[in-house]
Parts: structure tokens; C-alpha cells; sequence
């Protein structure tokens, strides 16, 4: 090992947490202290701790053997590292009790210090990897952590997660695994500041559950105008529903009830304003269409400038369309991922349990078998003939199976909400042409340098 350390030979970027002396102590202490630094600037850390399965185990010899000599070690070492690694005999001892020998192919050693070493030079690539997080890695404790304003605390999340990806993508495609059950994420910061974030959705349910206790367990829900009876069944808000069930059955403490109005809240929030986004920004490159669901509108409210309701966004039938084909072409949530439990084959191709399958549902919805034309915005392109032409999951923006969206129908209407009322009040036109806008995948699909539109009040002639 001296070859590795001599003076010249100093070890890149996150070796330096294996060097003489250092510990996985050394690595958390350096986390500790840039969380501190950070809090007292105001700021937030989200922070996930990994655990790789069978991390030393599963190394690849040959590769931790490439990857050594990336590191100029001298031709001695390296051919001392290569006899030492290869068909290495290993026991297991516990208790002073020995196993027997065993020859081991794959790993490095458990128990000698040159176990953490040489997993960090397995695993040190990972760092090329990472787009937004900062990272302190050794052996095989890994701790992504990025820092934010506290209001912009749920941006950062989706960044974590974004390379929270990445990791385990990269982890599997070397033959290592992610324990799920011991990856853990935190969010550290001021009390205040983190409470502040929580603190108003926690209210809400106290406020609710308050009522809900005064009128003997059994929310009324709604007074029932026209709006809140859907079709005949009298329609509860997701919260109240979840209080009911938690005040019977099931138990939910406050906080738990919080994570799940969270977890609505902030799956619901970017997915249907970047929705949004993208339509708007349709409807104002093709003035046809704009005009098109423009006459919807007038057909829906006869001139009335009174508020929407539940019928109305019924008969909207073609601004539907607009926003399907919207999603099509930009899918708010542009690829998803699974992480497989058992073997499986598609296509003739053998894909082995712990592989993240990642489907890009961008390009499915681009599929020119499907969509002849995938390229050109064509809301007709979900007339009920087309639709019954083509394959079930030629169109997945909510996804599809067991875990699909579950706000999907809550998204189309809130959509078809606001650029029902974009409509009514104003023209637009969008300043971008499609090939200038440069996307960006963070979990939600966006436009890097947002959307510009030259929005005119209708009745206005300077459009
Ligand atoms: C245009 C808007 C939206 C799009 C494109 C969208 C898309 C998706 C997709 C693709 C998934 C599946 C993720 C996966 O398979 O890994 C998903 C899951 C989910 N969505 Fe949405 N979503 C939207 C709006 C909403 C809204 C408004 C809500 C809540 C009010 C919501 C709540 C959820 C929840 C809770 C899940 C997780 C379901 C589960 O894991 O069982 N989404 N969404």
C-alpha cells in the first residue's frame, strides 16, 4: 500500500476520507460540520445516508484492478494488488470460532484496512456521476447531501432524488446493490426553519380534525351545490377522508397524516404546473388551435363571465385534448424507473433481478408506429377513433399498472381549470421556437430558461 500514499501518488478527490488515519468518524464529522456551517447561514440540508448490500463482496476484481492503475501506482504494487486479490482464501471467524477456507472470486478483504481502501476506489467514479448533490464517501457509507434556502427546500428534494437515482443506476450497473430499507433521508436544519415548512399543512389537519371531533366523527363534507355532487356520489376532500379513516380503524398520527397530505401536495404541484406550462406554450405556437379551443369556451359559457364548474370542464372536451397532446410531446414526468425483484424477460432479453429498468416515457410518446408525425402538435391525435387505434400503452404521462398516478384525473382538471380561464380572458403567443428551448429532466420535464409568452387581454386588437 505504500505505493498508493507515497508523496506524487496522492489519492483524488473522496480517497483523501481513506487516508492514514481517517474513518468513517472523520467522514461524518466533515458532514456534521458543513451542516453546521450551513445553519448558520439559514440554510437547510436534505441529506441521504446509502447502504450498499454486500458492498464488499460484490466487487469486480478485474475492475477495481483498471481502475487501479488510473491511479499510477508502480507496476510492483499493482502486480502485488492482482496475486493478493485473485482467487483470495478467505474465513470467517465469530466467536473464536473459524470457518473453513473458502477461495473467494469476487471482493475485497472484511477486517483488514485494506477492505474500505480499496471498495473507495471501486466506488469513487460515483462522484463523476453526480449533478447537483455534494458527497462524502468511505468505504462503503456514502452521504449525498445538498444544501438550500428553506423555500426552495422541495427543489433540492427532487435534485437529491434526482442523483439518488443516478447512484443506484451506476451502483447496479457495477454489480452492487442498494439496501433500500437502510437508506435513510433527513432533512436538517434550524428547528424553526424546518418547522416552517410543515408547519401550515400540520395546522390545516388540526383545524379539520377539530371539526371532525365537534360533528361526532362524520365530516358533513359538502353543502352539495352542483360542484361538489359528482355525478351521485357525494365527493369528500382527500384529507377528510384520510382523518375518517384515522380516527376508525386505521391509526395515523398527525405527522403521519402530514406525510401522506405532503406526498399530494408536492407530486401534485411541479407535475401540473409544468402541465401547464407546456400548454400554454402549445396553444401559443399554434394560433389555430388556440382559436379552436377559444370557440369551445364561448360555446361552454354563452358569453357569462361566471365562474367554472365541474359540468362546464365536462364538455371541455377538446381543451382536453390540447392538454393530452401537451403531455404527449411533454410528459411532465419525462422517465421512471423500477427496480426489479425477480428476473424478467422482454423481447428475448434476459434482465436479472436488482436491475433499475428506467422507461423513458418521452420517447415512447414519440413512437413514430404510434404517432405518425410524433413530432407535430396535433391535438386530434386524441379523437376517440385514433386513440382506439393504438396500442394501451402508447400514451403513459400518468404512468400505468399498479403504481400509476393517482392525481390523474385531478391534474386534467385543474389544468383544464386555468387555461380554461387563460382562454376566456387572454390571447397569447409563445416568442420560442421549439428547437430554442433547451430541456431539462429534473424529475419534472422543464424548459431551462422558462417560456415566453406575449399574453394581450381579449378584446384587446393589438394581438
Ligand atoms: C400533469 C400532472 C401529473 C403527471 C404528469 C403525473 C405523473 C405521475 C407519474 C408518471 C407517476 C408514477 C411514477 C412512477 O411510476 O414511478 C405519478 C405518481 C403519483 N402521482 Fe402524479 N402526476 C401528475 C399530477 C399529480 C397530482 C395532481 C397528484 C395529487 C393530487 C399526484 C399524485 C401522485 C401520487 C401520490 C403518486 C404516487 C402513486 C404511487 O406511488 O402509488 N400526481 N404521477
Amino acid at each position: 500500500m505504500a505505493g498508493l500514499c507515497e508523496g506524487g501518488n496522492e489519492p483524488p478527490g473522496s480517497l483523501k476520507a481513506s487516508k492514514h488515519g481517517h474513518s468513517t468518524t472523520t467522514a461524518l464529522l466533515k458532514v456534521t460540520e458543513d451542516i453546521r456551517k450551513a445553519m448558520d447561514m439559514g440554510e437547510v440540508t436534505a441529506l441521504t445516508l446509502l447502504d450498499f448490500s454486500n458492498a464488499f463482496g460484490s466487487v469486480d476484481i478485474d475492475l477495481l484492478l483498471a481502475k487501479m492503475k488510473t491511479l499510477h501506482l508502480s507496476d510492483n504494487t499493482l502486480s502485488w494488488m492482482d496475486s493478493y486479490l485473485r482467487d483470495r482464501q478467505q474465513c470467517v471467524s465469530l466467536d473464536n470460532q473459524f470457518s473453513q477456507w473458502r477461495c473467494t472470486k469476487a471482493g475485497v478483504p472484511q477486517g483488514s484496512v485494506l477492505g474500505p481502501l480499496l471498495f473507495s476506489i471501486y466506488i469513487n467514479d460515483i462522484s463523476k456521476n453526480l449533478q447537483y448533490c455534494r458527497y462524502h464517501l468511505y468505504a462503503d457509507d456514502l452521504q449525498l447531501y445538498i444544501h438550500s434556502r428553506p423555500n426552495t427546500i422541495n427543489e433540492s428534494i427532487d435534485k437529491l432524488n434526482c442523483d439518488l437515482a443516478t447512484v443506484s443506476t451506476w451502483a447496479a450497473n457495477f454489480g452492487l446493490a442498494l439496501n433500500s430499507s437502510k437508506t435513510q433521508a433527513i432533512i436538517i436544519g434550524h428547528k424553526r426553519l424546518v418547522n416552517s415548512l410543515n408547519n401550515s399543512n400540520l395546522s390545516v389537519i388540526q383545524e379539520r380534525k377539530a371539526q371532525l371531533l365537534g360533528n361526532g366523527n362524520k365530516m358533513q363534507g359538502y353543502s352539495g351545490s352542483e360542484d361538489e355532487v359528482i355525478g351521485k356520489k357525494k365527493r369528500k376532500a382527500f384529507l377528510d377522508l384520510l382523518l375518517e379513516a384515522s380516527l376508525g380503524g386505521v391509526k395515523l398520527t398527525d405527522t403521519e397524516l402530514r406525510e401522506e397530505v405532503d406526498t399530494f401536495m408536492f407530486e401534485g404541484h411541479d407535475t401540473t404546473s409544468a402541465g401547464m406550462c407546456w400548454a400554454l406554450y402549445m396553444l401559443g405556437l399554434h394560433p389555430e388551435v388556440q382559436a379552436k379551443a377559444f370557440e369551445e369556451q364561448e360555446r361552454v359559457f354563452q358569453g357569462s363571465t361566471r365562474s367554472v364548474t365541474m359540468k362546464d370542464l365536462s364538455e371541455m372536451k377538446y381543451l382536453e385534448q390540447v392538454i393530452k397532446e401537451s403531455l404527449r410531446l411533454y410528459p411532465s414526468v419525462p422517465f421512471i424507473g423500477r427496480l426489479l425483484n425477480e428476473d424478467i424477460e422482454i423481447g428475448g432479453y434476459k434482465l436479472p433481478a436488482g436491475c433499475i429498468l428506467t422507461l423513458h416515457i418521452y420517447q415512447v410518446h414519440r413512437n413514430p408506429k404510434q404517432f405518425p408525425n410524433p413530432h407535430k402538435f396535433d391535438p386530434d391525435n386524441f379523437l376517440p377513433e385514433r386513440i382506439a387505434k393504438r396500442h394501451p400503452y402508447a400514451y403513459v404521462p400518468f404512468s400505468a399498472g399498479p403504481r400509476n398516478c393517482v392525481g390523474q384525473k385531478f391534474a386534467l382538471l385543474e389544468e383544464k381549470t386555468v387555461l380554461s380561464y387563460m382562454l376566456r380572458n387572454f390571447k397569447w403567443s409563445s416568442l420560442d421556437k421549439v428547437e430554442d428551448i433547451k430541456l431539462v429532466a429534473e424529475l419534472v420535464l422543464r424548459p431551462e430558461n422558462g417560456i415566453r409568452l406575449k399574453i394581450t387581454k381579449r378584446g384587446d386588437k393589438r394581438l
